[in-house]
C-alpha cells in the first residue's frame, strides 16, 4: 500500500502543472480586457475541466466560495474521475486566477495556483481576511511573531541578517488598511515594496533573494494565506496567520468549518500539514514566473513552478502549447 507521500509524488506532481497551465492559458486570453469576471470565469472553467480529467478523488477545500455562491469549484465540490478506494483521495486548495484585477489591467504577478495534500491536511479557511507575516528561509524558528510590533519583527530579522532595520525590505499590499504598518516601516527607514494585488506571490517573494524582499506583512485573503503557506512548506521560510473577522456572519462561517479558536495564530504546518504539492503558472509576467505569451502562429508559452514539501524539490517548467 503506497503512503500518501508516494501517491502525491508519483502521480500528481506534473499533473498539477497541467491544471494550472490550463487555467493560466484561458485567463491569459483575456489579459488587459478590463473584464475581471470573464477572465476569472475562463480560468475557473479550464481548471475544473483539467482537474476532472485526473484519476483522483479530489475535494475542493479552498475554492470559489460555498456551494450556493459559486457554480464551479465550490468548497466541497468533488473533482477528478478517480474511483473511490482505488485512486488517491486528496484535498485541494485552489485559486484559478489569483489577481483578477491584475489580469484585467495587465499588471504583474497574476497566477493560476493550487495546492494539494492528503485529506484533512489543509486548513478549511473561510473566505475572510487573514493577518499575515512571513519571512524567507534561513532564520531561527519563531523569529516572526504576530503578537509583536512591526518594529520588533523587523529588528529581529535585521539582527539575524546582520544588517540595520533600514536595510530590510518589506512587501505590503497597497491598501488604506495598511497605512499604520506602512507609517511604522517608514519610521524605521525600511524599504517597502507596495503591491497592488496578489499576496500569494508577495509572500513567496520572501523566499527568493532576487526579489530583495525580506519580509511580508499585512492582511489579505485567508484562502490565499493557505496557498502561500503551502508554497513555503515546500521551499522553506516561516509564516504566521491569524484570521480576521469583520462581523458575526464571518465568525459563523469559521465555526461552520470547525474553527473554534477565532484568535488562533496559525503556523505553516497548521495551515498545510504533511506532504503538500504546490503548483503555479504565471498568467501575467511577475517576480515568480513569466506570464503566458502568445507567439506568432498561435503557439503559447507558459512558465510554471511545482514544489513538494516532503522532498523539497522545486521544478521550473517551461511549456509550449500548440493547438489552443
Ligand atoms: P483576487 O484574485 O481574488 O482579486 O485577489 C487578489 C488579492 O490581492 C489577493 O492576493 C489578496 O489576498 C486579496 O486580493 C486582498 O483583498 P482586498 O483586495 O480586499 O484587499
Amino acid at each position: 500500500m503506497p503512503t500518501s507521500s508516494d501517491i502525491l509524488d508519483r502521480v500528481l506532481v506534473m499533473e498539477m502543472v497541467r491544471v494550472t497551465e490550463a487555467a493560466a492559458i484561458s485567463a491569459a486570453n483575456l489579459i488587459c480586457r478590463g473584464d475581471e469576471k470573464a477572465s476569472y470565469a475562463a480560468a475557473v472553467e479550464a481548471m475544473r475541466a483539467a482537474l476532472n480529467k485526473l484519476e483522483i478523488c479530489g475535494t475542493v477545500v479552498i475554492g470559489e466560495g460555498e456551494r450556493d455562491e459559486a457554480p464551479m469549484l465550490y468548497i466541497g465540490e468533488k473533482v477528478g474521475c478517480g474511483c473511490e478506494g482505488e485512486d488517491p483521495a486528496i484535498d485541494i486548495a485552489l485559486d484559478p486566477l489569483e489577481g483578477t484585477t491584475i489580469t484585467a489591467k495587465a499588471g504583474a504577478n497574476a497566477l493560476a495556483v493550487l495546492a494539494i495534500a492528503e485529506q484533512g491536511n489543509l486548513l478549511n479557511a473561510p473566505d475572510v481576511y487573514m493577518d499575515k507575516l512571513a519571512v524567507g528561509p534561513g532564520y531561527s524558528d519563531g523569529i516572526i511573531d504576530l503578537n509583536k510590533s512591526v518594529t520588533e519583527n523587523v529588528s529581529a530579522v535585521a539582527k539575524e541578517k546582520c544588517v540595520k532595520p533600514s536595510d530590510i525590505m518589506v512587501c505590503v499590499l497597497d491598501r488604506p488598511r495598511h497605512d499604520k504598518i506602512i507609517a511604522e516601516l517608514r519610521g524605521i527607514g525600511c524599504g517597502i515594496m507596495l503591491i497592488p494585488d496578489g499576496d500569494v506571490a508577495g509572500v513567496i517573494s520572501t523566499t527568493d533573494e532576487d526579489t530583495t524582499v525580506d519580509m511580508y506583512m499585512g492582511s489579505g485573503g485567508a484562502p490565499e494565506g493557505v496557498l502561500a503557506a503551502a508554497a513555503l512548506r515546500c521551499v522553506g521560510g516561516q509564516f504566521k496567520g491569524r484570521l480576521l473577522f469583520r462581523n458575526d456572519d464571518e465568525r459563523q462561517r469559521a465555526y461552520k468549518w470547525g474553527i473554534e479558536d477565532l484568535d488562533k495564530i496559525y503556523d505553516l504546518k497548521e495551515l498545510a500539514k504533511g506532504d503538500v504539492i504546490f503548483a503555479a503558472t504565471g498568467v501575467t509576467h511577475g517576480s515568480l514566473l513569466e506570464g503566458v505569451k502568445k507567439l506568432r502562429g498561435g503557439t503559447m508559452t507558459t512558465e510554471s513552478v511545482v514544489m513538494r514539501a516532503s522532498s523539497g524539490t522545486v521544478r521550473w517548467v517551461k511549456s509550449e502549447h500548440r493547438n489552443n
